[in-house]
């Protein structure tokens, strides 16, 4: 399990997380869920990625009871609540429902109406107070972290949380490039698309030839610079111990070669996808 991501202050963390979104919406695989995410935590996963939207933060909170230090926990503040005040507000209610005393990485969900620097004030504010490690954002564009980036405080934004897999692969032509150059590295989200990419034609045959599964190459692709983070969810214990071991695979050129065919580059701008 050697594939690592460092953040610009230097933290590093294994590439491959685990997602949340939609945990907790069924009572009856609530159980499951804990365990598949304490299962990862256990295997050596680090990043737990959840939101306020999610309403999951207390099921994640729960399964990460006595493992809480292993743990590199991410949260999201919606755009609706990250005005100053809202976004400290939030945070609280955050930290409170996730049992901890500190969120490793807090994420603006999406850009909204407030200006950026006021919810660059309040995080920096929590990063003073000791409840954040650090910031970053999720859904934003070049031009918007061009914005961040246009005053001092905002250079601090450690990420940008976008939908990269297979399928949507347009931050290639330009966002992945700038983050890149500035040592940034990007989550990226859904990089199965939600599943759907896991009855691929080209996946499975690649997949079997190597004795692997559909989803250990597609998240093993999204991994293959060595600037992204990956963050599947699953709430199966078995699907963890599936997709833990794209970790361990290296794709061959001729490998990518074949993706690259079927799933193309992008050959201009594209504007940027998100679900
Ligand atoms: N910032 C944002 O705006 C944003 C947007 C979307 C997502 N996200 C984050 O990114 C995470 C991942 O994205 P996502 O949840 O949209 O989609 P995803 O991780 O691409 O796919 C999740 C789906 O794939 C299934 N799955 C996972 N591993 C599998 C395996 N080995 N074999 C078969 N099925 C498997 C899961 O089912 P099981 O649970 O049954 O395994 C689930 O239905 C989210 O959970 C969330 O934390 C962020």
């Amino acid at each position: 399990m050697n594939k690592t991501v460092k953040f610009p202050n230097g933290t590093t963390v294994t590439a491959l997380g685990l997602g949340t979104w939609h945990m907790g919406e069924d009572n009856t695989r609530r159980n499951a869920e804990i365990s598949a995410l304490r299962r990862g935590v256990e295997l050596g996963l680090e990043v737990v990625d959840t939101a306020e939207m999610y309403e999951n933060e207390e099921l994640v909170g729960e399964a990460l009871a006595g493992i809480r230090d292993k743990v590199f926990l991410v949260s999201k503040v919606l755009p609706y609540n990250a005005d100053f005040s809202g976004t400290i507000a939030a945070c609280e209610r955050s930290l409170k429902k996730l049992r901890t005393d500190h969120i490793d990485l807090y994420l603006l969900h999406w850009s909204g109406r407030y200006p950026i620097e006021e919810t660059v004030r309040a995080m920096e504010q929590l990063t003073d107070d000791g409840k954040i490690g650090m910031w970053g954002v999720s859904n934003m564009d070049v031009a918007e972290m061009e914005e961040f980036f246009s005053f001092r405080e905002g250079r601090k934004c450690a990420t940008d949380q976008v939908l990269y897999n297979l399928a949507h692969r347009g931050i290639e032509y330009d966002l992945m490039p700038w983050c890149d150059d500035r040592r940034m590295p990007i989550m990226a989200y859904s990089p199965i698309l939600q599943g759907e990419l896991l009855s691929d034609p080209v996946l499975r045959e690649i997949a079997d030839e190597r004795g692997a599964t559909p989803s250990q190459i597609a998240l093993a692709w999204t991994m293959r610079g060595g600037n992204v983070i990956s963050i599947p969810k699953s709430g199966s214990v078995s699907h963890v111990e599936d997709n833990i071991k794209a970790l361990d695979i290296q794709l061959t050129e001729n490998e990518l070669n074949i993706l690259d065919t079927y799933f193309p580059k992008p050959a201009g701008k594209q504007p940027l996808d998100m679900i």
